[in-house]
């Protein structure tokens, strides 16, 4: 092999835990702490662990143990990884990391910084009696349609500023100062917080109520399709996987790896962080539907409305240290989201680097810089609704297509037996031909089924009752806009052939 100096010299991950912390740091994010336990009542309660378990193992630890095989026999970020491959394909890796930067990255940057308000909010339960009026009318001044942009909303403009300075940072730091020690103290700190918030909860009066909500398993619904997609589609959002982060994290990793059994850990652990978490947010419901006499049912609502609305008015009727509480919560939220957000950065940073060569440090100040700037469009009046048609299009279609054309490529184009070759040479726990089964057959199929079945609902109504003309200029547009740029940069030549990365064996 040629001598690469960009390859001698990638960074590597200090420790092993290092890696594993900040891998599960990617996969547990705001998803896990109001969007899990909210589907799983939605769905049946703990019936839907039947299909939620059933997506992690049948597809989620597949494309995990894909990812991270790829971007250890690579070393290099998606589109790094994926021109290897072939050249034609480098697009993909970078709609990837694209999108993801300069699309989830926007607005989950921005729900961050609500939660930094919140946190704020929380020393004086600023958001008074009426939480829903507060968030929505005083907090957001949501504006009635997404093309009435209305003014920047300054609260969330200044905590914005708070986040992206500390993404900018910590992914400035590189992959060992930064990143890494980042998360050896996120993550510890979040586990520590939430098994407060977890242990606090379960002792007030009315949580049992609400853990059964939360659990009784109604199998009849498992009937329902709907049941199905929800689960399949939380096991992409949760495990970060097809956004290019987990083959960008593994490309740090050292020879001597154990692939197989550390996508198992970051995959299961991140599950169960979901579970947990369940129980505390639904002790607390059933708190307050104790308090109020009201059903659980008649106050359970959806993630946002979850977090900003029934949280903080159930913080309020805490019998004792209710601002504490809140505090911890919202800074629970703050860790959770920081430590997923970092890792798009680096994600998109290192396939930078490894295509133009350009410092860390200028790259990941430019990308900063543009992603406040282009955060923005989200902390204005009409930002929550942005949020909400972008993130439906890059979730329920960019994610989705993505992900069929990675199994495409590893599966046809590649070959899933050399990828699986590399894995097993390197691992103790072996993966077996289930795998390519998987990877060719079964994962490429279930997401077509997604696809399909959002496409027919989309074309049904517009989603959540928006204009057509914003779905099609915010939501559609949005997944144009950066293929287009992919095709681009995919375009423009390689100073190092991608090749010399493979790590031969
Ligand atoms: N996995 C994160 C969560 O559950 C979300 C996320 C998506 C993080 C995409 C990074 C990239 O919240």
């Amino acid at each position: 092999m040629r001598e690469n100096p960009f390859i001698h010299h990638r960074p590597q991950w200090r420790t092993h835990i290092g890696f594993l912390l900040a891998a599960i740091g990617s996969a547990i994010g705001l998803g896990n702490i109001w969007r899990f336990p909210y589907l799983c009542y939605k769905n049946g309660g703990g019936a839907f662990l039947i299909p939620y378990f059933i997506a992690l193992f049948v597809v989620g630890l597949p494309l995990m143990i894909l990812e991270i095989g790829l971007g250890h026999k690579m070393r290099g970020s998606a589109p790094a990884t994926f021109a290897g491959i072939s050249k034609r394909w480098e697009w993909l890796g970078w709609w990837q990391v694209i999108f993801v930067m300069f699309g989830v990255m926007f607005y989950y940057s921005v729900i961050i910084s609500w939660c930094v308000n919140y946190f704020a909010f929380s020393f004086n339960s600023a958001w008074t009696n009426d939480p829903n009026n507060f968030f929505f009318k005083e907090f957001l001044m949501v504006s009635e349609s997404p093309f009435k942009i209305g003014n920047l909303r300054t609260p969330i403009v200044f905590s914005l500023v708070i986040v992206w300075f500390l993404n900018w940072v910590i992914v400035f730091k590189g992959v060992q100062k930064g990143v890494e020690r980042a998360n050896k103290v996120f993550m510890p700190l979040l586990f520590l917080l939430t098994a407060i918030i977890v242990f606090w909860s379960i002792r007030l009066p009315g949580a049992k109520e609400g853990i059964l909500v939360y659990l009784r398993p109604d199998f009849s619904r498992l009937k329902d399709i709907k049941v199905w997609i929800d689960a399949f589609g939380q096991i992409f959002f949760t495990l970060s996987v097809a956004f290019g982060i987990m083959i960008a994290y593994a490309s740090y990793l050292p020879k001597r790896s154990q692939i197989v059994r550390d996508s198992f850990i970051i995959a299961v652990s991140n599950c169960f962080f979901s579970l947990f978490a369940g129980f505390g947010v639904f002790s607390v419901l059933g708190y307050m539907a104790h308090t109020t006499s009201a059903g659980v049912k008649d106050i359970v609502s959806q993630s946002i409305g979850l977090a900003f609305v029934v949280y903080p008015k159930a913080i309020s009727m805490l019998p004792y240290f209710s601002s504490l509480f809140g505090i911890i919560f919202f800074g629970t939220l703050v860790i959770a989201g920081l430590s997923s957000a970092i890792s798009i950065m680096e994600a998109f940073t290192s396939a930078i680097i490894d295509k133009f060569h350009y410092s860390r440090k200028i790259v990941v100040s430019v990308i900063s810089i543009l992603g406040f700037l282009g955060s923005l469009i989200f902390a204005t009046q009409a930002g929550l609704l942005w949020l909400d048609i972008v993130d439906h299009f890059l979730m329920q279609y960019g994610l989705i297509i993505a992900a069929i054309f990675e199994c495409i490529l590893i599966g046809w184009i590649y070959k899933t037996k050399a990828l699986r070759n590399h894995i097993n040479h390197y691992s103790t726990w072996q993966i077996k031909r289930w795998w390519d089964v998987s990877i060719k057959f079964i994962i490429p199929l279930i997401l077509l089924v997604l696809l399909i079945s959002s496409l027919r609902a989309e074309f049904l109504k517009p989603y959540g009752g928006y204009p057509w003309l914003s779905i099609i200029l915010i939501g559609r547009d949005w997944l144009i806009y950066t293929l287009f740029f992919s095709i681009i940069v995919a375009a423009h030549p390689w100073k190092i052939d991608p090749k010399d990365r493979i790590l031969s064996f």
